[in-house]
């Protein structure tokens, strides 16, 4: 793996600039989430000696929370020891005021007045004043804080980060460090995940062995572990490799949160993702033994108590509402063979295997219900019949979210192909190794929770969002960190800031002035790409493409060329859409401080025959990829790095098109790109052939492509196939046919010159 990128960015932060006497001029007002309603006026109220501060929220501990974490900011900012107030006269106010939640009109929501003289925090809540006080914090400058009035309140009540600490373990003081950074940016649950095939990772008093023997394996790294046969070890093994939280560790983690108004969830997985509690305990899967199945054996009631005893002691150390009990990707296939399991399917008059992994979670639920407890859990629980009271993770297309919402339960949303932060955020060859996937910034905050067609009542059970960080390739706290920042600021925007106040160039101006306060807070956050996005669009009416170009980096000039050269510090100045009316190699870099300027985004824009042209296709496309549908090949959009941007077009049989070009013509080159990813079951087509006819009816093939890239080949591959010649014909026939793998085919654009 390429860990040289994963080196600390450092820059010097520069959090605006210092003016003597600076009354009248403008804050900067990066806060992120945005708030709802922010008045901006000129002029700053100043932090000296003489500030004095009052906390009123109606607790000792709230009070004392909220001293603590503006002493230490403000003395960290400034420099500056602010006074108690002692006159009933102080400048910086924080009250409980039963009020605010009437005239914001949401739990938890804040106001905020700041004038030269003044500053009053106020909340109906404590949750609403911590809110207050971390807007607070994001809104100082150098000069102090910008006078203001803000009127704020969150969309969803639900706004979390998951982490998994299984694949590779993160001790203590790094979640303190992500907990932290959370509570900055109004994050309210940590989703902790502490079991999974790769380690168990909570002492369980009852069951010693999961910590003495399911918490070790044989590699440091889950890619050693993965790659040298997944074996699992024991503490007493000197060459083993583990790590687990004590008790004392989990009520450390779940203090420091409450302290910052973090609920953190524990998610025990049942009932698959669960080899290694069989290597201590393989009495509980279908085969009784270690390194067989990875998922509980449901006909065996030892199963149901060892797992309740469990849950007695992980609720003991959890005061959260809902204990997640993982549900997903369960093999399912040992229950079929496995006699007590078909014994409970026919006792209990269960149909299938969904249904039988259905009776253990609805049987669970049960249990927390008895233990003034939720249920939640992975899309999966909604298979077979959801558990009455359950509350859904919808990871995976929406469909099992939409079906639990017709229903009338919670949903969270987590879906993958945005929320994943083990995905690339920038040009995967460029990037540490990562799962696949790619969901750069900007996708990640264009994501939307909600649904077309379901009922405002349906909808209101949408109660938030929530970022996934699996860690099967990140090993380090420090590459951790680079997954997740800046990408959960966008994740927390959309969990907070109504979507009629979401704006991509505002948000990306806020981002990148927090990676410079994350850079000062130690965090290793992604300092983002240079790499300019390049948008096509067809301009029907004047037959031409039109190009627009997208920074993530702010501030930044974008110059560019059409024919191929570099670009310099003299070339085109990017300000409106780019026309192109045949073909360009455009090539665009970013001027600025933060910028490399030679790094250069190449992308040949092809304004070719075949756009706008009738396309029938003689094979259907994949319904979950269709790109724009039957004009997807032939609108002049190029694919980017991810087989699901809505560009590239799937198919699971071969490719089979025919372009009507309308009349005949001259043609001399025709190609394609396709995409290999052999995770996700990408393959490049074994052959692309081509077939010319005059009539539509009659066709002869005129070229036969092949290549040589191999099935095998781990890495993202965007290979052009094309043909060039001399051919006279109105039809094309486009024949992509599958590899011997048999999984998808992804198509851009079919390009005919
Ligand atoms: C999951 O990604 N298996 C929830």
């Amino acid at each position: 793996m390429n860990t040289s990128r994963l080196t600390p960015y450092k820059v010097a932060f520069i959090a605006g600039i210092t003016l003597a006497s600076c009354a009248s001029h403008q804050g900067e007002y990066n806060v992120v989430p945005q708030p709802v309603v922010l008045k901006q006026h000129s002029g700053f109220f100043n932090i000296t000696e003489n500030t004095s501060v009052a906390v009123n929220s109606g607790t000792e501990r709230v009070d004392s929370i909220i001293n603590g974490l503006l002493d230490t900011y403000i003395d960290s900012r400034y420099g500056v020891v602010v006074q108690r107030d002692k006159s009933n006269n102080p400048t910086i106010e924080f009250k409980i005021d039963g009020d605010v939640n009437k005239e914001v009109g949401a739990k938890d929501g804040y106001i905020i007045n700041v004038t030269g003289k003044h500053v009053l925090v106020s909340s109906s809540t404590d949750a609403g004043l911590f809110y207050g006080l971390q807007t607070l914090f994001q809104l100082m400058e150098t000069d102090g804080i910008p006078q203001c009035e803000i009127k704020d309140y969150p969309r969803f009540n639900y706004r979390g980060m998951h982490l998994d600490v299984s694949r590779n373990f993160f001790p203590k003081e790094f979640i303190f460090k992500m907990l932290d950074a959370m509570s900055y940016y109004k994050l309210n649950k940590f989703h902790w995940h502490l079991t999974d095939g790769a380690g168990w990772r909570i002492e369980i008093d009852q069951y010693p062995e999961l910590t003495n023997k399911a918490a070790y394996r044989k590699g440091d790294t889950w890619k050693e572990w993965s790659t040298t046969g997944s074996k699992y070890s024991d503490s007493k093994d000197s060459t083993a490799s583990g790590a687990y939280y004590t008790k004392e560790d989990v009520r450390e983690v779940v203090k420091y949160a409450q302290d910052r108004f973090i609920e953190v969830i524990p998610e025990i997985e049942m009932p698959g993702h669960s080899e290694e509690v069989f290597w201590a305990y393989p009495e509980y899967n279908c085969e009784g033994k270690p390194y067989t199945s990875s998922d509980f054996c449901i006909g065996n009631e030892g199963s149901f108590v060892f797992l309740q005893n469990i849950l007695d002691e992980v609720i003991e150390l959890f005061p959260s509402q809902y204990v997640h009990i993982g549900g997903d990707e369960a093999a399912k296939g040992g229950w079929k063979k496995c006699k007590k399991c078909q014994k409970r399917m026919k006792d209990e008059g269960l149909n299938n295997l969904d249904e039988l992994q259905s009776y253990m979670i609805k049987r669970i639920e049960n249990y927390l219900i008895s233990k003034n407890k939720q249920l939640l859990g992975w899309d999966e629980i909604v298979e077979g019949g959801l558990a009455p009271e359950a509350t859904v993770m919808s990871w995976r297309d929406s469909t099992f979210a939409i079906t639990a919402l017709k229903d009338g339960h919670d949903v969270i949303m987590t879906p993958g192909g945005y929320y994943y932060f083990d995905h690339y955020q920038a040009v995967p060859f460029e990037q540490p190794e990562a799962i696949g996937g790619y969901s750069p910034l900007k996708k990640v905050y264009s994501y939307n929770p909600t649904f077309a067609g379901l009922t405002p009542e349906q909808l209101s059970h949408i109660i938030g969002v929530q970022a996934n960080v699996w860690t099967e390739y990140i090993p380090t706290q420090e590459h951790a960190e680079y997954m997740i920042f800046p990408r959960i600021l966008a994740v927390a925007e959309t969990g907070w800031t109504p979507d009629s106040l979401k704006n991509w160039e505002d948000f990306k101006k806020r981002a990148n002035h927090h990676i410079g306060y994350l850079q000062t807070k130690g965090i290793n956050a992604f300092p983002l790409t240079d790499d300019i996005e390049v948008i096509t669009s067809r301009d029907s009416v004047n037959n031409t493409l039109v190009v627009t170009l997208d920074a993530e980096k702010y501030p930044v000039d974008i110059r560019y060329t059409v024919d191929g050269t570099e670009t310099t510090n003299t070339s085109d100045l990017y300000i409106t859409d780019i026309v192109v009316k045949d073909s360009v190699l455009l090539v665009a870099s970013l001027f600025g401080e933060k910028a490399d300027s030679t790094k250069f985004t190449r992308k040949r824009i092809d304004n070719h025959k075949a756009i706008g042209k009738t396309v029938t296709y003689l094979k259907p496309i994949n319904k979950s990829y269709p790109s724009t549908g039957e004009n997807a090949l032939v609108d002049g959009r190029k694919g980017g790095f991810g087989y699901n941007d809505g560009i590239w077009q799937g198919y699971t049989n071969d490719l089979e098109i025919v372009i009507d070009l309308e009349k005949e013509q001259k043609i001399h080159r025709i190609f394609g790109n396709f995409m290999q990813l052999i995770g996700p079951g990408v393959f490049l087509p074994a052959s692309l052939e081509l077939y010319a006819s005059i009539d539509g009816k009659e066709f002869t093939q005129f070229a036969n492509v092949t290549h040589e890239v191999s099935v095998e080949d781990p890495s993202l591959i965007i290979k052009e196939m094309g043909w060039d010649g001399d051919i006279n014909t109105r039809y094309i026939k486009v024949v992509a046919k599958q590899c011997e793998k048999k999984g998808f085919i992804f198509a851009d654009e079919i390009v005919v010159w």
